[in-house]
């Protein structure tokens, strides 16, 4: 069988080549056009004047677009219509496309766009919390709330009460391939699009509209992204309408690319947060009633804020059963890009809430956090529920964590480096150990559907599409483990091709880490449609029963005789047997109120916990991860190999999000880390000298293709650990709580540092 098997990226050779096709590598024709945004230069206001006169007359300009040369709709909102692909006359952020330049060269087009003469009408921009809580400036009208029990009460009957806030910044993408989108027009007004995008029926939907044609004259193909990570569910809309519409007008294929800057000034990032608590706790450390307060910077426009925000909210309580909670969530309108999906989607930022929590209970009552942890975990019998109602069945981090500390050694190196913080006046040491349960399922429930189209051709080869997209996750390689384990072939009779929404319609974005789970039963039932007719047929020719019929080893074993599948395959065609199938899943047991926030809104949780141990130098604030030790529920692994990759890559982006990846706006709006000169991923060097990954051996109780779990987002949590992991070192230098903000920084560490020595205002 070829499930479980730790097999490679299926087309790892080719993007370590340059081998691998992404949008931008596709042939164009000889008269392909090229696109470009001209972009605002003010975050927040009108248009008095818009002379395009020097756009126009610039070298190789084919056409310059506004607002009024559109033919259609002027939106590429993935929610509600308030996002238009050119300013309609008002300005709601830096960076804003105001115009559209069309022009025979990537670089003509980009040179004229700044040839734009823009007169503004420039009102007072709306840019932080405070700004936005003054103005009222929100996505609805007052915040959403989801509570249960009697928290006042309970925190006020506890004994001790603990008070904080917490600053939580954005986050880049930075996707190697940043956004793209080719459109090439074909007969009767029609169009076939290329698009780097987690979502082809959403660029599918966002095209027919803004040409005015309904979906069936639009296809969308998409072979790989380099990378999404959430920034290509809704982010690339822009750039694939504006090619429809451009392409329609001109009659020629037309392309656009951003270029990295570009990319990082207009395209939405991950929502900043300010969470405030108040939790009343007793000797034990355990929470008796908890108040939180989530604050969110979404933006401009709507985009996805409202789900990424529920989900904080439904992340808040992380591992820990909270029995008396109040969460109050601000969806907050700003001048600003419009924050978007990224990896975890609002969950990281609710879950650094409660570890923040758990990590100032510790220190208040000097205990270790990682007791406080314990002590506050769901019980593993399924008797506990979250806040919002569903039961947490198999709580497995108990056994996780005790099989983390014991690998790690734990408790060991947590004195080791108590005593090192005694000796050592500079470099001071820390370490954390912090879970993560994330739930899986989109929470916009029928979201949770997908589909699949699976070929056997006469030759005994499988051709498999599905609704899913790849994007380094290593998605398709998993699925077409999937086929060939249905048919029981090897790997190679398996070819994965582009996603397509001319092969399968309506679906949903590869998002929520669901794309394997969705995709990979949708894959399954379609192969055991096509199984079962072979099968039936072939037992009928063999007067055997199709349940004696079994398909293994590359081969089709009907009672005694053995045929090839390849033979099997002819001989079903020769004798009229359909050897093509759809299949269809829905995920089970949903049921969820998200105004009141009540119900299952997952079909389970995956689990995974983390040891990081940082070294920082307390007179320069530099700072350094010693080790990593992760542990991952991914159920029973599809691929061992890509979900270790997948957890490995998630807490190095997940420790950059809280570390290093800082994003900083000028008075103005301007976004000045641009670029990666002065906007800081980890590099190869900034991965743990020892980073030790393991997978966590654990069927998942619910019926999953093949009992795995989903692994895309849940491990970018496990960088939490090395947050807390540099508060544990700051607290080391002073007595006081660090309330060390994220990104950590290494000013903000020093500065953290400096308070403690009493040398702030702390
Ligand atoms: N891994 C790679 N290499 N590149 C990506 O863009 N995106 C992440 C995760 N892992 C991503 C990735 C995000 S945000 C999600 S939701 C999942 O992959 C989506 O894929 P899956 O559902 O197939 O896990
Ligand atoms: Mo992932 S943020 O759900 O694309």
């Amino acid at each position: 069988m070829s499930i479980a098997r730790p097999l490679p990226h299926d087309t790892a050779q080719l993007h370590v080549t340059g081998a691998a096709r992404y949008v931008d590598d596709i042939p164009t024709p000889a008269n392909a056009l090229h696109l470009a945004f001209g972009l605002s230069s003010i975050a927040c206001g009108t248009i008095a004047d818009l002379d395009l006169s020097d756009v126009r007359a610039a070298d190789d300009v084919v056409a310059v677009l506004t607002a009024d040369d559109l033919p259609f709709e002027n939106d590429v909102s993935p929610s509600i219509h308030d996002e238009p692909l050119l300013s309609d006359g008002t300005v709601h952020y830096l960076g804003q496309p105001l115009f559209l330049v069309v022009a025979t060269s990537h670089l003509a087009a980009r040179k004229a766009a700044r040839k734009g003469m823009i007169t503004y009408e420039e009102s007072t921009p709306i840019f932080t919390i405070e700004d936005a809580l003054a103005a009222n400036s929100r996505f609805e009208e007052g915040p959403r709330i989801y509570s249960r029990g009697d928290p006042e009460q309970a925190i006020a009957n506890a004994p001790h009460l603990i008070e904080g806030t917490l600053e939580l910044g954005g986050q880049e993408h930075f996707y190697l391939e940043s956004q793209a989108a080719m459109v090439m027009p074909q007969e009767n007004g029609d169009v076939v699009v290329h698009s780097s995008t987690q979502h082809p029926t959403e660029i599918q939907h966002k095209v027919a509209h803004a040409l005015g044609i309904p979906m069936h004259g639009v296809r969308v193909e998409m072979r790989r992204m380099g990378g999404g990570f959430g920034g290509k569910e809704s982010q690339g809309n822009a750039l694939a309408v504006a090619c429809a519409v451009a392409a329609i007008k001109t009659g020629r294929t037309c392309k656009m690319r951003y270029d990295r800057d570009d990319d990082m000034i207009i395209t939405g990032k991950r929502h900043d947060f300010r969470i405030t608590y108040r939790v009343g706790v007793d000797d034990q450390g355990r929470v008796q009633g908890i108040d939180f307060m989530h604050y969110t910077r979404g933006g401009w426009a709507q985009d996805l804020t409202l789900p990424v925000a529920d989900r904080a909210m439904l992340h808040s309580d992380n591992a820990y059963h909270l029995p008396h909670v109040r969460i109050e969530s601000h969806r907050l309108k700003t001048n600003t890009q419009s924050a978007t999906a990224y990896r975890g989607f609002g969950g990281p930022q609710g879950m650094v809430g409660i570890e923040r929590v758990m990590d100032h209970i510790a220190h208040h009552l000097g205990m270790d956090p990682l007791a406080v942890r314990q002590a506050n975990y769901y019980a593993a019998d399924g008797s506990q529920s979250t806040p919002y109602g569903q039961t947490v069945e198999d709580f497995v981090l108990h056994e996780m964590t005790d099989q983390l500390v014991e690998s790690s050694n734990y408790h060991v190196r947590r004195e080791a480096i108590a005593e090192w913080n005694a000796a050592n006046p500079v470099l001071k040491k820390g370490i954390a150990l912090t879970p993560v349960k994330f739930g899986i399922s989109f929470t916009l429930t029928h979201l949770n559907q997908a589909g699949a189209l699976v070929h056997v051709y006469q030759d005994g080869s499988i051709q498999l599409n599905h609704g899913g997209t790849e994007m380094g996750q290593g998605l398709f390689q998993k699925v077409a483990q999937v086929a060939a384990s249905r048919f029981g072939v090897d790997m190679d009779f398996v070819r994965i091709t582009a996603t397509d929404t001319g092969k399968v319609p309506n679906t949903s974005a590869t998002a929520a880490s669901s794309g394997s789970d969705l995709n990979g039963m949708a894959v399954k039932i379609a192969c055991d449609t096509i199984r079962a007719r072979m099968a039936e047929f072939l037992a009928e020719q063999h007067q055997a029963s199709p349940d004696d019929i079994r398909f293994q080893d590359g081969n089709v074993h009907v009672g005694d005789n053995v045929l090839t599948f390849q033979q099997a395959a002819a001989l079903c065609y020769q004798n009229r047997i359909g050897l093509s199938a759809t299949g269809f899943y829905k995920t089970p047991k949903l049921a969820w109120d998200r105004i009141k926030g009540e119900g299952r809104p997952f079909y389970y949780f995956a689990y995974g916990a983390s040891v990081t141990e940082v070294v920082i130098d307390t007179l320069t604030g530099e700072n350094r991860i010693l080790r990593t030790d992760l542990l991952q529920d991914a159920g029973a692994s599809l691929n061992p190999a890509l979900d270790i990759g997948q957890v490995e890559g998630a807490y190095v982006q997940g420790a950059g999000w809280l570390t290093t990846e800082e994003l900083v706006w000028d008075g103005k709006g301007a976004l000045r880390t641009h670029a990666p000169s002065t906007y800081k991923i980890p590099a190869c060097s900034d991965r743990p000298d020892i980073f030790n990954v393991a997978l966590f051996d654990n069927e998942n109780r619910e019926d999953t293709i093949y009992r795995s779990k989903a692994v895309g987002e849940p491990p970018f949590m496990l960088g939490i650990s090395a947050l807390m992991a540099l508060s544990d070192a700051v607290a080391a230098c002073g007595d006081s709580y660090p309330d060390l903000n994220a990104p950590a920084t290494g000013e903000r560490i020093l500065d953290a540092v400096q308070k403690q020595q009493g040398g702030g205002d702390a």
